[in-house]
C-alpha cells in the first residue's frame, strides 16, 4: 500500500454539456464538475455502472445508452424510478408539497413534511424536503431520522421542478436504477463495462446520507477485483480530503490506479456547512478523479 495520485501523470479535462439545471439538491453532487468527469471516460464501454447515484449528475450528463446506477438510500431509488415510470406522479408530490412551505410558518411545516417522512420514508416527501432542506444536505442521526432544518432559500417553484422532469427523463431513460449496496453494483460489472464512483469519502461524514456502513477499505477492494476483471473504474476524490497516499485514514493499494485527473473548479457545500453558514467564498476546490486505466 503506497501513494495514489502524486506520482501520476496529471490529466486536465474540458467541458461537456450537463443538464440545464438540477433536478435535485444534493451536498456533494457533481454537477459543476460533471462536463469534467464524463470527459475523461473512454468511449467505448459496455455498460456505465453508477453505484452512489445521489442526484445523478454525471449520469445525467453522459446519458448513456445502457446503464446502472444504485444507492444505499432506498426513497432516492423510488424517486428516480419513479421518475422513469410516472414523471407526473413526481411533479405531482413536489406541487403538493410546496405550497405547505410558503404558507405561515415555514419551518414548521418543513418539520412536519421531514416528520412524516422519518415516519415513513418515501419519495414524494424526499423530492420536498432535498429542495427546501439546508444546502442539500441529506443527514441522519444514529438512528436513521432525517435531521437536516430546512433551508433559508427559497425552494423552486413546481413549474420550475416541472420544467426539469423531462430532459432529466430522458437523459436516465436507458438506466436500471437499484437499491443496493455499492459493492453489489461492483461485483456485479463484467469485463469492458465502465464504473464511476462518487463516494461518500470518509468515515467523518458517515451521517451523510445514512452512509453508516460506507467503509473506503471495501470500496478500494471492490475496485481492484473489478480491474482484475477488465473493468475499467473512475474514483473521484475531494482534493482536500486527499493527503498523500492516502483518502483520510485508507492507504491506497499500490498500482491500483494509473491515471489522475484534475476536474474543473468549484465551491464545497459540505465545508460550508461544516463551518455554520459562514460563506468561503474565496474557497475553491478541484475535483480529483483517479482511474484504473492510463488515459
Ligand atoms: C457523494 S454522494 C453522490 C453524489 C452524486 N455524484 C451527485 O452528483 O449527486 C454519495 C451517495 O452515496 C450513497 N451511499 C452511501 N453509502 C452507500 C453504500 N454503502 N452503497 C451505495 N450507496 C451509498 C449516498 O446515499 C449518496 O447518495
Amino acid at each position: 500500500m503506497t501513494s495514489s495520485s502524486p506520482g501520476l501523470p496529471l490529466l486536465w479535462t474540458e467541458r461537456r454539456t450537463p443538464p440545464r439545471q438540477q433536478l435535485l439538491k444534493w451536498i456533494g453532487n457533481k454537477q459543476r464538475f460533471a462536463a469534467g468527469i464524463v470527459s475523461v471516460f473512454p468511449d467505448d464501454f459496455g455498460t456505465y455502472i453508477e453505484p452512489f447515484i445521489g442526484s445523478g449528475a454525471v449520469l445525467a450528463t453522459l446519458a448513456p445508452q445502457r446503464a446502472i446506477a444504485g444507492d444505499v438510500l432506498a426513497p432516492l431509488v423510488a424517486l428516480w424510478r419513479t421518475l422513469q415510470t410516472e414523471p407526473a406522479q413526481l411533479i405531482a408530490w413536489y406541487e403538493a408539497g410546496w405550497p405547505r412551505l410558503q404558507a405561515g410558518d415555514k419551518k414548521a411545516a418543513y418539520n412536519e413534511i421531514r416528520a412524516q417522512f422519518n415516519a415513513a420514508p418515501n419519495p414524494g416527501d424526499l423530492v420536498v424536503l432535498a429542495r427546501a432542506c439546508y444546502g442539500g444536505v441529506i443527514r441522519f442521526d444514529q438512528k436513521g431520522a432525517m435531521n437536516t432544518p430546512c433551508g433559508a432559500h427559497k425552494p423552486i417553484s413546481p413549474a420550475s421542478f416541472a420544467e426539469r422532469v423531462p430532459e432529466w427523463r430522458e437523459r436516465v431513460a436507458g438506466t436500471r436504477f437499484v437499491h443496493a449496496d455499492f459493492e453489489t453494483l461492483l461485483d456485479g460489472a463484467q469485463a469492458g463495462d465502465l464504473v464511476y464512483c462518487d463516494p461518500p469519502y470518509t468515515d467523518c461524514e458517515s451521517t451523510l446520507y445514512g452512509a453508516q456502513g460506507f467503509s473506503l477499505a471495501r470500496l478500494m477492494a471492490a475496485i481492484a477485483r473489478c480491474k482484475d476483471r477488465g473493468v475499467r473504474v473512475a474514483l473521484s476524490i475531494d482534493g482536500s480530503k486527499q493527503s498523500g497516499g492516502r483518502i483520510c485514514d485508507v492507504a491506497i493499494p499500490e498500482d491500483l490506479f494509473d491515471t489522475a485527473a484534475s476536474v474543473d473548479v468549484g465551491r464545497s457545500m459540505l465545508r460550508r456547512f461544516q463551518m455554520q453558514g459562514r460563506t468561503l467564498e474565496d474557497e475553491v476546490v478541484t475535483d480529483r478523479l483517479l482511474l484504473t486505466w492510463r488515459s
